[in-house]
Formats: structure tokens, C-alpha cells, sequence
């Protein structure tokens, strides 16, 4: 049987990792872009770039020719597009840097299948920052959008230029309302990777503090492995649709620390309160602050979704649960450190 050909937009990123691992398993042959940059950008993805199935290709979603060109030479089955300015808190500092990558380089990519000669099949990865500030105590596919964020209007506009393009055009284009979810492959400064990373450091006498924002937003936290399955799965379906994939459970800040503090025989006592609060160990000393540097313009205060559409209609089942996630997130650091 003739191979898929998949190209996937944001492939140096935490979850480009586990959607090429998982399309390489399943025998398709993918193409992967990376931006020209000042140190190696491919780091997560190393391991794959000796396999004969797997090819990395420069090109930015920015860049309207470099798409057109690549689509047109790649032309592939199944497009994913998990290129992004992904960070909400710099989206406050780079709104229109943001606003080009999130929304007009969707745009570019969708202008591209418009105009290519085969049917393509595309995936936009959009985000529960959409919902923004809510009153739904579960965000669906049915709820509205309220985003609070140059990132998160950036992103309300990619997912409904791909409804637009789907509808107007008939093209095969999904959106995915993914949750936030997280690995060992995550970006150092979202908020769970610096909890575990800068936890485990201070557990071993290789950081002081821990320095956050808001200890109060409430998340809700999937694994990258789990949710690229259902990735995956949105492009399989007959026709095109959109799906919140989350876990359905959500946690404020200061419980995923005194959660991976928990796995790491960590003890913490809280006192103090807002800017004044403060995390102290058994020994009596200061090793969690809190640093307005890190509070948004607006903040999202909670999220938690509600994926009962994915489950029916995809079939999706997650495999792990958070205790799992910061298990396997503190042993990857511990490799890191070089410590057993
Ligand atoms: P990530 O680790 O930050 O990866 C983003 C990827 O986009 C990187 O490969 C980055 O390249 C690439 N990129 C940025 N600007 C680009 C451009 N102009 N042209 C081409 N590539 C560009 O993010 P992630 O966590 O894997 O998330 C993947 C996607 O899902 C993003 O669109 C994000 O907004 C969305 N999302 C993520 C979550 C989550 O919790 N992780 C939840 C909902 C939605 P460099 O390596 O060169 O920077
Ligand atoms: N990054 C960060 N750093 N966030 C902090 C910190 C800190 O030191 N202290 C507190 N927070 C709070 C943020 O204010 C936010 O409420 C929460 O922790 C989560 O922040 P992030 O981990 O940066 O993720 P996010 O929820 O803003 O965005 C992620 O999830 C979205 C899906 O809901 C990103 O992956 C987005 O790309 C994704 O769309």
C-alpha cells in the first residue's frame, strides 16, 4: 500500500515530537519544517532525523511562498498545522508577531490547499485560550469565545478561518480545542515544566527558589502523548469536525506544586498571601516566591473541558493520569541532572 505523506508545520515543538513519533509508527512518511535559528532547532526531534521516512525541510508559515512551494512539492495527504507563537504571557510582549504566525499564517497555509491540486486534509491546532474568561464550569465545542490574549484572539481567528475555508471551499479542515497538556518535551517556561524542573533542582542542592506568578489559575492538565492521538484521529474521521480534547479535571497552580513536591519527598508550608506569599521547606527555609513579572495583562482564570465528543466520535482514550505526567516529567529532569 502507497504510504501517507503527512507535513507537519511545528515540528521542532513539544508536540511535533510525539505527532512524528506516532505518524513514523504508523508508516507515513513525514515532512517536517523548521525555522532557520541561531542554535540547532531540532533537538527534540534528533532521533528521528537519521530515518529514511522522516525529512526536515526550512520554511515559516510566515512566509507565504516557502508554504506554497513546499505544499506544492511535498504534496502530501494530510497536512498538520501545529505552528505557533505558543506562549500566552509573550503574546502580551509580541502581539503583532504573534497575530502574523497564529492567525495569517494559518490563513497562508489554508490559501495554499485552496489552490493545490489534490484534496488535502488539515488540522489546526487551536486551544482552550479561546474560551478565555468564561461561565461554563466545562468549556465544549459549544461553548463561546471570550479570548484574553493577543494569543488567544490570534487563535479565535485561525479556528474560524478553518470553518470558513471548510465550509466555502469544501476542503477537509478540522480544528483541535486542545487543553493544555504537557511531557518531558515541554517548553522550560511553562508554568509545569519550571515547577518540576526548579523543584527537583532544589530537592538535589541545585537551585534556591522557585520564583511564579499567579498561584491561583486553575489548568487543566492532559499528556502530549494522549492528545496527539486524538490529533491524529480528528484527520481520520469521513468528514471535518472540531473537538475539545481535554481531561475533564482541573487544578490550580499551587496544587501541581504541592503535587510534584508530594512525589519528590518535598515538604512545603504555605504562608502569607498575593504578592507576600511564600513556600518554606522542613528546614525553615524560603524556597518558593512569588514575582508580579510573571502575572499576565488578563489573566484566564480556569479551564477544564469537556471531550465527551471526542470520546464518542473519535474513539479517544487518554493513558495517563497527572500523577503519571509528573512521575515521568521528574524522571526525565533527574536524567537530566544525571542523578538515579
Ligand atoms: P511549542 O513547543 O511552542 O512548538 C511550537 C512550534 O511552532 C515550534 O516547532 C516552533 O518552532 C514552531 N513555530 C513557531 N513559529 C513558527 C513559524 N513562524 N513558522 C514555522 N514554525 C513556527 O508548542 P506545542 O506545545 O508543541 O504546541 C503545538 C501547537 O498546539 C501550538 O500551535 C500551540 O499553540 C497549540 N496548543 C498547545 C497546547 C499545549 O498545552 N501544549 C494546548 C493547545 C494548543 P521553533 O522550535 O523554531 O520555535
Ligand atoms: N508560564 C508561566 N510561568 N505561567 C505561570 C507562572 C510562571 O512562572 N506562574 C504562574 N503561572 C500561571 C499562568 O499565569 C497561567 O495561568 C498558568 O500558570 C499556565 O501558564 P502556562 O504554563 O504558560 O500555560 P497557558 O495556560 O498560559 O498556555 C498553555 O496552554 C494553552 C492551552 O490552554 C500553552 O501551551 C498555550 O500554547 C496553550 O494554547
Amino acid at each position: 500500500m502507497k504510504k501517507k505523506i503527512a507535513i507537519i508545520f511545528g515540528v521542532t515543538g513539544q508536540d511535533g515530537f510525539y505527532l512524528s513519533k506516532l505518524l513514523l509508527k504508523k508508516n507515513y512518511i513525514v515532512h517536517g519544517i523548521k525555522r532557520r535559528s541561531s542554535s540547532v532547532p531540532t533537538k527534540r526531534i534528533e532521533k528521528f532525523l537519521n530515518q529514511k521516512n522522516f525529512i526536515v525541510h526550512y520554511g515559516d508559515i510566515t512566509d507565504t511562498s516557502s508554504i506554497q512551494n513546499l505544499i506544492s512539492s511535498i504534496n502530501p495527504d494530510e497536512i498538520y498545522n501545529l505552528a505557533a507563537q505558543s506562549h500566552v504571557g509573550v503574546s502580551f510582549f509580541t502581539p503583532l508577531f504573534t497575530a502574523n504566525v497564529n492567525a495569517i499564517g494559518v490563513l497562508a497555509i489554508l490559501e495554499a490547499i485552496k489552490n493545490h491540486k489534490k484534496r488535502i486534509k488539515f488540522y489546526q491546532a487551536g486551544t482552550s485560550e479561546m474560551f478565555g474568561k468564561t461561565k461554563d464550569k466545562f468549556q465544549s465545542e459549544k461553548t463561546n469565545f471570550n479570548p484574553q490574549s493577543p494569543y488567544g484572539t490570534a487563535k479565535v481567528f485561525a479556528h474560524q478561518i478553518t470553518q470558513n475555508y471548510r465550509d466555502a471551499y469544501n476542503i477537509f479542515a478540522a480544528n483541535g480545542i486542545l487543553f493544555n497538556h504537557e511531557s518531558p518535551m515541554r517548553g522550560d517556561n511553562f508554568v509545569t515544566k519550571k515547577i518540576v524542573s526548579s523543584l527537583t533542582k532544589i530537592k538535589y542542592g541545585k537551585q534556591k527558589k522557585l520564583v511564579l506568578g499567579n498561584l491561583y489559575a486553575k489548568r487543566d492538565w492532559g499528556h502530549a502523548s494522549d492528545y496527539v492521538e486524538a490529533i491524529y484521529k480528528i484527520l481520520q474521521q469521513k468528514t471535518p469536525d472540531d473537538y475539545v480534547i481535554a481531561t475533564g479535571k482541573d487544578y490550580t497552580i499551587k496544587e501541581f506544586v504541592n503535587k510534584t513536591a508530594k512525589i519528590l519527598n518535598l515538604n512545603i508550608n504555605w504562608k502569607g498571601k498575593g504578592l507576600k506569599e511564600i513556600g518554606i521547606d522542613n528546614k525553615g527555609k524560603t524556597i518558593i516566591i512569588v514575582d508580579k513579572k510573571y502575572f499576565r495583562p488578563l489573566e484566564v482564570d480556569y479551564l477544564k473541558g469537556n471531550a465527551s465528543k471526542a470520546k464518542k466520535i473519535l474513539k479517544w482514550k487518554m493513558k495517563n493520569n497527572l500523577n503519571d505526567l509528573i512521575k515521568e516529567m521528574i524522571k526525565h529532569e533527574l536524567n537530566e541532572l544525571k542523578i538515579n
